[in-house]
């Protein structure tokens, strides 16, 4: 099948004989375009994420050429819309606080001009969840264009994954093992080009999930920022947005049962971020799909970590996993655990997209027979603790926590927390379970990535390195530790965990995927009445919107009134 330019979306605002789109055209004469430029034309909107401010995402003010020049080759015509850019690390509180305003805007632009395919263009952690959120509610057809990792960093003889090796050496200079001077040097060498993360954070974990999902080109998901392939790549997803408008192939097509779960099956299988549990159930509830925590837990049973990737496995970085044959030869190890009969946007099924797969280094993406780990990175815990749930990845924590019972120190909020931790008289011990409350969705604001709780200076002095930490936090993608996230319902709208206090005993059993209080159900009913809710964070303004809206962390975090099911029409353009 292919469209006819006047069944063409765009054919409302330029192709009819109204006044509305004489005015449209002469518009686009005023933009300096003849006629035959673009009359008749799939019009394709080219989202792109880039700013000065986010170093993930600078190469794409060049990157956008690329796509547009691909879309032209096709016979579309191009138009780039700047959207907001999510930088997580300069955003704040926390740029979570913003996926939901992105996705908002990515669905109300695509609606409400002349658009009749679109390509995304992002990368940075919540940029990839929220450009898909929005267009999966616009229900466009659809390509994501991954932003892809920047170079592997470098310090003295020494490779350097960005995220994972700021938190190691951070934790050197606090226990006095280098000093300024080092500091300084590594300021340099941690992140050497554009692009993202390059360890297997939240952005590469996302941007697979994508290439999963199947709304990227074969193998985008890993191409290095400022490789010549990235132009290359960018070309080639311009081309077959055109393609796919023609063909009308809606990213509600693509974006099935199966997809999501092929993408949880692959983000347990690269031993991927924590948060793309919470992503991937938004953008399932976009795409009118109910993913659930125990969809992860099951399908972690049956895969197993084949990606020896920093932070999860190692020493690997993502340039050595897309030279290792990238997602697709990741793909191609886990064939049978997929579905293959479902479409991508490159092929009729993911079973011929994958049929040239191949693996070029074993250790990098390991065999079955030599996984990284016999299960899937993340376990959902449930208990008295966490009636809605809770995760921990677990392959990142020292196995020997992975079953303990220690007395918490609680800490009611993070700057509390940061103040006091270090505080002899708290008197800290290698067993205490370090608790903080107030950093869930409505409480952190945004569930900001605070989920790796410091170790206090004197244990790091003695060579702990890892210790039991409980919250509704998050915590960032190239972090590492024992570290249970995502507890639900969180502490600030009363959950179980706004209860504990100093000295009760928890107990953490991942292999029972148990989080339990031990305190008495009555005491905890005491406790529960005894509880008064925390003052409102925002009186007005988007945090406001975003504190009444914001769903908790097992549905997803997206906003109540984007989330739930229901049509928008289509705005009356003639
Ligand atoms: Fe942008 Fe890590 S800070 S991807
Ligand atoms: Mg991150």
């Amino acid at each position: 099948m292919s469209l006819r330019p006047e069944q063409l979306r765009s054919h409302q605002w330029y192709g009819t004989d109204g006044l509305r789109s004489f005015s449209h055209r002469a518009r686009t004469r005023q933009l300096g375009y003849l006629p035959e430029e673009h009359l008749g034309k799939p019009v394709i909107a080219v989202l792109n994420t880039w700013s000065d401010i986010n170093p993930c995402h600078v190469h794409l003010r060049d990157r956008a050429q690329a796509v547009k020049r691909g879309v032209w080759q096709a016979g579309g015509f191009p138009l780039e819309f700047p959207v907001s850019t999510l930088s997580e690390t300069f955003q704040k509180p926390t740029p979570m606080l913003y996926r939901n305003m992105l996705a908002m805007e990515t669905e109300e632009l695509l609606r409400s001009y002349p658009v009749d395919g679109a390509v995304l263009m992002g990368g940075c952690d919540k940029s990839t969840p929220a450009l898909l959120m929005g267009a999966a509610s616009a229900d466009l057809p659809t390509v994501f264009v991954p932003a892809g990792p920047m170079l592997p960093g470098h310090w003295r003889n020494e490779v350097l994954g960005s995220g994972t090796d700021m938190w190691k050496y951070w934790d050197d200079k606090r226990a006095g093992l280098i000093g300024d001077c080092e500091m300084s040097e590594l300021e340099s060498g941690l992140a050497r080009s554009p692009g993202t993360c390059m360890t297997m954070g939240t952005a590469a974990t996302l941007m697979a999930a994508a290439e999963a999902l199947g709304v990227t080109v074969p193998g985008a998901s890993s191409v290095p920022a400022v490789d010549s392939g990235h132009d290359r790549m960018a070309a080639a997803s311009g081309m077959r947005i055109v393609e796919l408008v023609r063909q009308d192939l809606r990213l509600s097509r693509i974006l099935t049962r199966e997809a999501f779960e092929d993408a949880v099956t692959t983000v347990l299988g690269l031993g991927g971020s924590t948060n793309a549990v919470i992503h991937l159930i938004a953008m399932a509830g976009r795409a009118g799909v109910t993913l659930r925590l125990d969809d992860f837990d099951r399908i972690a049973r049956t895969v197993p970590v084949l990606a020896n990737v920093r932070p999860g496995g190692g020493p690997y970085l993502m340039e050595d996993f897309h030279f290792a044959g990238g997602l697709p030869g990741f793909l191609s190890r886990i064939r049978d655990l997929l579905h293959l009969d479902r479409p991508t946007v490159a092929h009729a099924t993911l079973r011929q997209q994958l049929e040239s797969a191949q693996v070029h280094n074993d250790d990098v993406i390991r065999p079955r027979d030599n996984p990284v780990a016999e299960e899937g990175g993340v376990a959902v815990l449930r208990g008295n603790l966490c009636p809605d749930g809770a995760v921990i990845k677990h392959v990142a924590a020292d196995p020997n926590l992975l079953k303990h019972t220690g007395p918490a120190v609680v800490f009611p909020d993070y700057r509390t927390m940061q103040r006091t931790i270090n505080d002899p008289a708290l008197g800290i011990t290698a067993g205490h379970v370090l608790v903080l409350q107030g950093a869930g969705p409505k409480g952190g604001p945004g569930m900001p990535e605070y989920g790796m709780l410091p170790i206090p200076d004197h244990l790091l002095k003695q060579g702990v390195r890892d210790m039991v930490r409980i919250s509704d936090a998050r915590m960032s993608g190239t972090s590492y530790g024992t570290c249970v996230l995502h507890i639900a319902p969180e502490s600030y709208v009363g959950g179980p965990l706004a209860l504990v206090r100093t000295g009760d005993l928890i107990t953490l059993d991942v292999e029972a995927r148990s989080l339990r209080l031990e305190v008495t159900d009555a005491e905890l009913e005491r406790r529960r009445s005894e509880w008064t809710p925390p003052p409102a964070r925002y009186e007005r303004g988007y945090g406001a919107l975003y504190s009444e809206q914001v769903t908790q962390a097992d549905t997803g975090c997206d906003f109540a009134f984007l989330a739930r099911p229901g049509e928008v029409p289509d705005p009356y353009a003639g």
